[in-house]
């Protein structure tokens, strides 16, 4: 062989390595995390492993997908940012951790502005719903769909709680929203932001009085065993944005994106089919379980918070939207 046929062989060996390690590249699965701060026992937790199962068995090999429950890869504090980072692919706030990033998903805040979940999923699927879903890409953020968790009771480590009298100086926990902060000083209450890693401790130690969030989230946590009593208000909503980096996702392959799609939408309809059913098992629980007492409302009792709350609303409606509160209100019917 002379010199010549030694190069081109050489330079054809290297060519075909290339191409190789391009290819092991090409086929080297991505990895995409799902971080969130709940038990895998709710309906979110729920959800993203089933966003999980969907997403692998639809592009084998290409997509690995990691869930990070409870706060474990990050917490409130930080997942947002971290999703910009590109250190996590997926997270799903509640809809009251948005209000840095955009006024409007604050709409879902409002006490009593839906009369029950299914106004609140109604909404969701109306056009306005789903335009807000889009309302945070200038800022980065992509939302894919809205899962529901339940409707918010009440709860302090006090004996009563039938009345907004009941709470009166009492030190809440609330999500960082500043319309729930604006609720509970209406109600006479001190709001005080706290993550939702650091909800337990603070009711343990006395930090807080207490704290609104659905059966669900009370009972994986449980905040039943550090409160005296829950309230069924059903005054407002817990539900979630499942969010992404808009540049990520834009930028990924096309058939990836479409499964990815399709995943989402069968682990939508999969946790927003069975939130009810666990907010309902774990209301169950929490009476069984016999620590903290639940306490059913009247409607005249009812209608005393709602009234207390009312000028909330007044407070928010610039930064939200008229247009948008009448949408949601129309929802209720
Ligand atoms: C909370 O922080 O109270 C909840 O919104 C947590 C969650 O994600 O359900």
């Amino acid at each position: 062989m002379n010199l010549s046929s030694t190069r081109i062989l050489t330079i054809l060996g290297s060519s075909i390595a290339l191409a190789f390690s391009a290819n092991a590249l090409a086929q080297q699965p991505i990895t995409i995390k799902f971080s969130h701060v709940v038990a895998d026992a709710t309906p979110k937790g729920q959800g993203a492993i089933k966003f999980k199962e969907v997403a692998e068995k639809l592009l084998p090999g290409k997509v690995n997908v990691q869930v990070f429950p409870n706060s474990q890869l990050f917490g409130d504090a930080k997942e947002l940012e971290a999703v910009l980072l590109g250190d996590v692919q997926f997270i799903a706030p509640s809809l009251s951790k948005f209000d840095r990033y955009t006024k409007k998903v604050q709409l879902f805040d409002l006490p009593f502005l839906f009369d029950d979940m299914a106004a609140v999923d109604r909404f969701q699927h109306s056009e306005h719903g789903k335009a807000l879903l889009n309302s945070m890409t200038n800022r980065g953020l992509k939302g894919l769909a809205y899962w529901h968790n339940g409707m918010k009771q009440l709860a302090t480590n006090k004996d009563k709680l039938t009345r907004p009298e009941d709470i009166k100086g009492l030190k809440f926990r609330i999500q960082a929203s500043d319309v729930l902060e604006a609720q509970f000083r209406q109600l006479g209450a001190n709001p005080q932001k706290l993550a939702f890693s650091e909800v337990y401790q603070a009711l343990q130690t006395g930090v807080v009085d207490g704290q609104e969030n659905t059966w669900s989230n009370m009972y994986s946590q449980k905040f039943h065993e550090v409160q005296k009593t829950i309230a069924n208000t059903n005054h407002g909503v817990i539900d979630y944005m499942v969010v992404t980096n808009a540049k990520w996702w834009d930028g990924l392959p096309a058939d990836i994106r479409t499964g990815l799609e399709t995943a989402m939408q069968e682990a939508t309809v999969f946790a927003n089919n069975l939130a009810a059913e666990l907010n309902e098992r774990d209301r169950k629980r929490i009476i069984e379980a016999d620590k903290a007492k639940v306490q059913e409302l009247t409607k005249e009792d009812v209608a005393v918070w709602r009234k207390s709350m009312e000028p909330v609303w007044k407070k928010f409606e610039g930064p939200i939207g008229t247009d948008l509160i009448q949408a949601a209100l129309k929802s209720n019917n």
